[in-house]
């Protein structure tokens, strides 16, 4: 019995804990990731943000001008991270601003409206920007207002073609609703967690490799574990979005 509470306990503290508005650690970090959520207009971004960092969500956003950022930190296996989660403008009207940003970034929530099959024809069109910018080391496909579905048969989207796609590009698929909460912290552990492994594999491989040449490791930069140190290994597959 003892054992089994213990595996329990053990299981929930491998899921990182995310710390936000108030309760965000600014300082001594191990790491610094930086996350930028894209897509059309109107699909969420900005409500998915909010509901993440500070529990809100309103009926009446305005369109997001420019990109704008927030903050949070994460925990995970005993190490913290410090995460910033850009929110891009998903009008073409800031096209040349947000293609500025992409090259910066390299973690991508890509979001479409479940309720609108031209913002999921369009992840296409924002996975070409990306993938012509900068190389993406993790992409997360996201279907938001999953509370506007209320029975299967008013999809507008067949899952198939969803999941056909998402794994076409090696995008891991979720949906979510920033109206219910749904989903929406899974969606960030998700990626959260994904960017925590491949920084621990980082920093293992370089310790050994200090270890060869006598160097002491500690991790004393956050700065120098952002998101470009890591590599997921994302591949641009052959002919990815292009007509
Ligand atoms: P831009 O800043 O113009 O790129 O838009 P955005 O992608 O940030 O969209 P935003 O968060 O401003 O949301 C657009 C509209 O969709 C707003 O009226 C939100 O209230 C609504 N909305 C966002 N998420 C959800 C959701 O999960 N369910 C429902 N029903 N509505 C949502």
């Amino acid at each position: 019995m003892e054992n089994e509470t213990d595996t329990n306990k053990e299981d929930i503290q491998e899921r990182p804990v995310i710390f936000k508005s108030e309760q965000v650690i600014r300082t001594n970090y191990d790491y610094l990731f930086k996350v930028s959520l894209v897509g059309d207009s109107g699909t969420g971004k900005t409500s998915v943000l909010l509901r993440l960092t500070d529990n809100n969500f309103t009926e009446n956003t305005s369109s997001t001008i420019g990109v704008d950022f927030k903050i949070v930190s994460v925990k995970y296996k005993e190490k913290l991270a410090k995460v910033q989660i850009w929110d891009t403008c998903g009008s073409e009207r800031f096209k040349s601003l947000t293609t500025s940003f992409i090259k910066t970034c390299g973690v991508f929530i890509m979001l479409f409206d479940l309720t609108d099959r031209k913002t999921f024809e369009s992840i296409s069109y924002w996975l070409t920007l990306v993938l012509d910018n900068t190389s993406p080391k993790l992409l997360c496909l996201v279907g938001n207002k999953s509370d506007l579905i209320k029975d299967e048969s008013e999809r507008v989207i067949a899952n198939s073609e969803i999941y056909a796609f998402a794994e076409k590009y090696g995008m891991h698929y979720m949906e979510t609703s920033a109206k219910n909460n749904d989903n929406i912290e899974e969606m960030f552990k998700y990626v959260a967690e994904g960017l925590f492994k491949e920084a621990m594999k980082n920093v293992k491989k370089r310790d050994s490799e200090r270890y060869d040449t006598g160097y002491k490791s500690i991790m004393t930069n956050p700065d120098e574990h952002n998101s470009k140190d890591i590599n997921l290994n994302y591949k641009k597959k052959s002919g990815c979005c292009k007509d």
